[in-house]
């Protein structure tokens, strides 16, 4: 036995600031994405043909021209589809891969062009003659539920104490309504696939998804074969958002299809115009509520209905309804309260995941109330925030019947208040708005409270794979996918920290369903902890292999053995990790083991709106500070500063970077970022020229950013760290409402702004004027109050 000197700790382990594993990758563009890979000889590319209606009857195609098309091989339509023309996530079989008879919204796949060239497809595609017999059609919430369009899946209600009784013993009440508009995913990379055709009936494809379990079981049924003929991979994604979760499976699919028939390698990758037409985004929301609430502003009853644009089919809407209403109580406790989803079908493109879930939505609706409280009594929204949050005897019950057990808002405010110097910030703001007749300021602090697990319990499982080879070196393949946010480093730190090696000893290999079968899609937030736990899990099992095998060999106690900084201390000696790989292999000890995690404590029923969906809460909160000019309505984000809660942090640099980059989007959402259909129920915003997401030059000028360094998870999760990947996106509800305020200055505070979103410079600019005209219509009876500015 080689007697070896400890060092103190290994390099990357758990809770080191490690690099991303593919950052350097990414920067010098040495990193591998779908279209980079070396394409087989004889490559085919595929071309999706889209409807030019919003809602028709498909009377006759023309494919002529298409075929003649140079570099054309062929099309595909839906009698090409050899098993079911149906990739429906909900299986609710409303989800065909192309349009037959009908088509639903404008944008919806009718064939595909199979070309030589992408480019030979593309412009082949654009030559199909259609005959349609339009339909009314209606692309609009208010209009969907005017026009008494079905809902696309049942309705959720959750319901807690007697609403009626605390309506009618609250002194005030407000009702109001408010729009929410929708987001586009804008991933880098957009959607792609590349299918393999194999031997008999098999298909290797390489998908840009969130879920490739989904995306082999989708490609399975859309061919007709068992899902073991069906392997789907993904290395990395240039992004998903959400965006990937189900919606990678229409690429996948049609690709599959063709390499099947035709014997050959296909690509399918969409230009983003029809990338942004054709594939789903976050839902808009239309919120109908009302509050009940005291003098003080403390709130005794709501009732809210979050209706959503889900567009032509159920997609993910269900879930993503459902989560919208388990936030729209954020951090504030509702002694009465009912709220109600109304998932309505739309003639636009589905609806699916973004960032969040729907949460976002269900979020901005409850500071929509908050503010509404605040500008009625004329109270520092603040106030009225704080007066409301869950904590004290009884006021502990969310409107699902989960108990908050670990609320640690207040401490994130208290914190939060005194590094940004909220109060005296907000003072400072209201002198100015006073002397400034054109430019206003406004400043907010807003906090968030995030359920974490997905609300389907079975989801919340994951398998890993763990291999130790001869030489000491590890390979690690879990079924969680790398979108940027870091879940291929987490993972492998806490496989470096279980056996205590370096982290450059283990390789994390691209996701594959031939690994880790039957795997949930990386989302809600849940990568690391489903992913983390179930490497750990693997890794345990090798290193009780390798103690009772060393503990045999050496004649030592089990408990005498420890893995140490990339040695084993057996006894009183010391042996090089890769020795003692040597030796147990040697002595025909299994160096590989498949790993499995669970999420204890969860359960929810759906019937009833009761349960504990959520494993835990993350914590956050933003305070954001702007400037407008009330002259164009344009503003600028001048500071904002963040806390926020990711439990004993994995990775402080990469979460972090998720906080930011969540915040950023967040902000985009609900300020630039403006989705518009015309009357033709054409999406009209589907490229960056009319899609205005965030630039670094409009990022706040002072951005403070930190992670509550004290929090810990008070459940058992990997290390003790929390999710990270979504919370954060909503600490950019503080610069609605710091723009909220600035326009509000316009009526001395004393009148709700009500900006929908996204409040984009039009709107800010509307909402000034608005308020502007009822403080003057207001002005008589109320002039003794009103300060002039
Ligand atoms: N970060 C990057 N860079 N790219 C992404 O696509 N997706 C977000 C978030 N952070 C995303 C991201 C979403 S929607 C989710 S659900 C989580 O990452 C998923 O990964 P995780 O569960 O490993 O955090
Ligand atoms: N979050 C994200 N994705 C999901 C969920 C969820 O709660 N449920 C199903 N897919
Ligand atoms: Mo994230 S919306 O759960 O992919």
């Amino acid at each position: 036995m080689n007697v070896m000197q400890p060092v103190d700790r290994v390099r990357g382990a758990v809770h080191d600031k490690e690099r991303h594993e593919s950052g350097h990758k990414h920067v010098s563009g040495t990193a591998e994405y779908i279209d980079d890979i070396p394409e087989p000889a004889g490559t085919l590319h595929g071309y999706l043909g889209l409807s030019q209606r919003a809602h028709a009857e498909i009377l006759s195609v023309d494919f002529e021209a298409v075929r003649n098309s140079p570099g054309v091989v062929g099309v595909l339509t839906a009698e090409d589809i050899p098993g079911e023309n149906d990739i429906s996530p909900a299986h609710k079989h409303d989800d065909p891969v192309f349009a037959a008879g009908k088509v639903e919204f404008h944008g919806q796949p009718i064939f595909a062009v199979i070309a030589t060239s992408r480019e030979a497809a593309r412009r082949a595609a654009a030559k199909v003659k259609i005959d349609y017999r339009d339909l009314p059609h209606v692309t609009d919430v208010l209009e969907a539920a005017a026009a008494n369009y079905p809902l696309v899946i049942d309705p959720l209600k959750l319901e807690r104490g007697d609403i009626d009784a605390g309506f009618a013993q609250a002194k005030n009440t407000v009702s109001g309504e408010m729009r929410i508009g929708g987001q586009d995913h804008f991933y880098l990379e957009g959607q792609i696939s590349f299918a393999i055709p194999g031997e008999d009936d098999e298909v290797t494809v390489f998908s840009s998804t969130q879920h490739p379990s989904e995306t082999q079981l989708m490609v399975a049924h859309v061919l007709g074969v068992p899902s073991n003929a069906v392997t789907v991979n993904v290395r990395r994604m240039g992004g998903g958002f959400g965006g990937k979760e189900t919606q990678a499976n229409l690429f996948a699919a049609v690709a599959a299809v063709a390499a099947r028939k035709y014997r050959r390698a296909i690509k399918v990758r969409p230009d983003r115009d029809d990338d942004m037409t054709a594939t789903g985004k976050r839902h808009d929301f239309h919120v109908d509520y009302k509050v009940g609430f005291d003098d003080d502003g403390r709130i005794e009853a709501v009732d809210a209905v979050f209706a959503a644009r889900c567009g032509f089919s159920a997609d993910l809407s269900g879930p993503v309804t459902d989560r919208a209403l388990f936030h729209a109580d954020n951090c504030y406790f509702y002694p009465n309260v009912r709220l109600r989803s109304r998932p309505l079908k739309t003639n636009t493109v589905s609806n699916t995941a973004f960032r969040g879930f729907g949460g976002p939505q269900g979020m901005v609706g409850g500071e929509r109330m908050i503010e509404d409280v605040a500008y009625a009594l004329g109270k520092d929204p603040l106030e009225i925030r704080k007066l409301n949050f869950y904590g004290g005897e009884g006021r502990n019950l969310t409107p699902y019947h989960q108990t908050v057990e670990d609320n640690i808002i207040g401490r994130i405010i208290e914190e939060l208040e005194v590094s940004s110097d909220y109060a005296a910030r907000r003072q400072a703001a209201i002198a100015f708005n006073r002397e400034s007749p054109v430019i206003k300021r406004g400043i907010a602090l807003t906090p968030v409270k995030f359920g974490i697990s997905f609300t389907k319990t079975e989801y919340n499982q994951a398998g890993a794979l763990v291999h130790v080879y001869t030489d000491g070196s590890i390979q690690l393949n879990h079924g969680g996918t790398e979108m940027g946010q870091g879940l291929y480093t987490k993972v492998a730190q806490v496989v470096a920290d279980e056996f205590q090696v370096d982290l450059d000893h283990i390789k994390v290999t691209a996701t594959s369903t031939g690994k880790v079968p039957n795997t949930s899609a990386t989302a809600a937030s849940s990568g690391s902890d489903l992913n983390g736990m179930a490497a750990a899990n693997a890794c345990q099992q090798i290193k009780e292999r390798l103690v009772r095998f060393a503990a045999e060999r050496y004649g030592v106690g089990e408990a005498d053995i420890a893995f140490e900084p990339n040695t084993v201390r057996i006894g009183a000696e010391r042996i090089a990790f890769a020795d003692l790989i040597k030796a147990a292999y040697a002595a025909r000890v299994q160096l590989s083991a498949a790993g499995f995690y669970k999420t204890p404590k969860i359960h929810w029923s759906r019937a009833e709106g009761r349960g504990r969906p959520f494993y835990y809460f993350a914590y956050g909160a933003s305070c954001s500070e702007v400037s407008v000019d009330t002259l164009t309505g344009e503003y600028q984000v001048e500071r904002t500063d963040i806390i926020h809660d990711v439990g004993k942090s994995l990775n402080p640099a990469l979460d972090l970077g998720q906080v930011e980059g969540a915040f950023v989007q967040g902000m985009g959402w609900l300020t630039t970022e403006e989705l518009w259909w015309d009357a033709k129920g054409r999406l009209r915003t589907h490229a960056p020229s009319t899609y205005k997401i965030p630039l670094a030059s409009d990022r706040p000028r002072v951005f403070n950013v930190r992670l509550a360094e004290w929090s810990i998870n008070r459940e058992e999760t990997i290390r003790r760290s929390k999710a990270v990947g979504e919370p954060p996106f909503m600490l950019g509800i503080s610069v609605l409402e710091a723009i909220s305020m600035a326009a509000a200055s316009v009526a001395d505070y004393r009148i709700p702004p009500r900006i929908d979103a996204p409040a984009t410079p039009e709107r800010v600019l509307m909402a000034v004027e608005r308020l502007r005209a009822a403080r003057a219509a207001g002005r008589d009876d109320r002039a003794a109050k009103i300060v002039d500015d």
